[in-house]
């Protein structure tokens, strides 16, 4: 949890960053992907391009600051992004890496204005938002693969041959896939 004077101090910086956010976002790619080239392939560069990208995540980083000490109110904003964070293949370990790029592009942009008061302000802000992110993106993955589990599970599992003997009777042969084989798993008289 934040502490009050933290919280005051992101609040009071929202107006600074309406009037930088184009350019704190602009330079924070700059420096993402001077340190971390293999990032590239993740982003859609007719995105940054357009400056479509760079305008979402600045108005992202507004509502997350405004909404600072109530972010279950920003939740449904929050779990779309998500979703295509998860659907991307963004990492838990990427957060660290685009906060520290996020503080130093905010450090430059600011030039002396950024305080180290309101840089530590925002490095705990940034700290609370990531962890958000994570354990609703780690919620999803964990979501997702129970359920290709499950979909494997049965697929795995067929039902052979129906065959009516003795009259009423039929018999049940469930064979289970292992790669391209199938062997026999049980029969059931019926
Ligand atoms: C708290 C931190 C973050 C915030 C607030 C944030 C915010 C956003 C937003 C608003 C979008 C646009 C969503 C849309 O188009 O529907 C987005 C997309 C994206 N984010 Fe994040 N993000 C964060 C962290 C990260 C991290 C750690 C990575 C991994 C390096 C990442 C990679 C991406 C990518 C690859 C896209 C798609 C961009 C594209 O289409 O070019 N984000 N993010």
């Amino acid at each position: 949890m934040l502490k009050p004077e933290t919280i005051a101090i992101i609040k009071s910086t929202v107006p600074v960053l309406e009037v930088h956010g184009k350019a704190i976002t602009t330079r924070f790619y700059e420096k993402l992907f001077k340190s971390h080239p293999e990032l590239l392939n993740l982003f859609n560069h007719g995105n940054q391009k357009q400056g479509r990208q760079q305008t979402a995540l600045a108005n992202a980083v507004y509502a997350a600051a405004v909404h600072i000490d109530r972010l279950h109110e920003i939740m449904p904003a929050v779990k779309g992004i998500a979703h295509k964070h998860v659907s991307l293949g963004v990492t838990p370990e990427q957060y660290p890496i685009v906060g520290e790029n996020l503080l130093a592009a905010i450090s430059e942009v600011l030039g002396d204005a950024a305080t180290p008061e309101i840089l530590g302000a925002w490095e705990e802000a940034y700290s609370v938002i990531a962890a958000a992110f994570i354990g609703v993106e780690t919620e999803m993955r964990m979501r997702r693969s129970i359920s290709r589990g499950a979909g494997r599970d049965s697929a795995s599992l067929r039902c052979r041959r129906k065959r009516r003997k003795a009259g009423t009777s039929r018999r049940f042969t469930w064979c289970r896939r292992t790669g391209e084989r199938w062997h026999l798993s049980s029969r059931v008289n019926m």
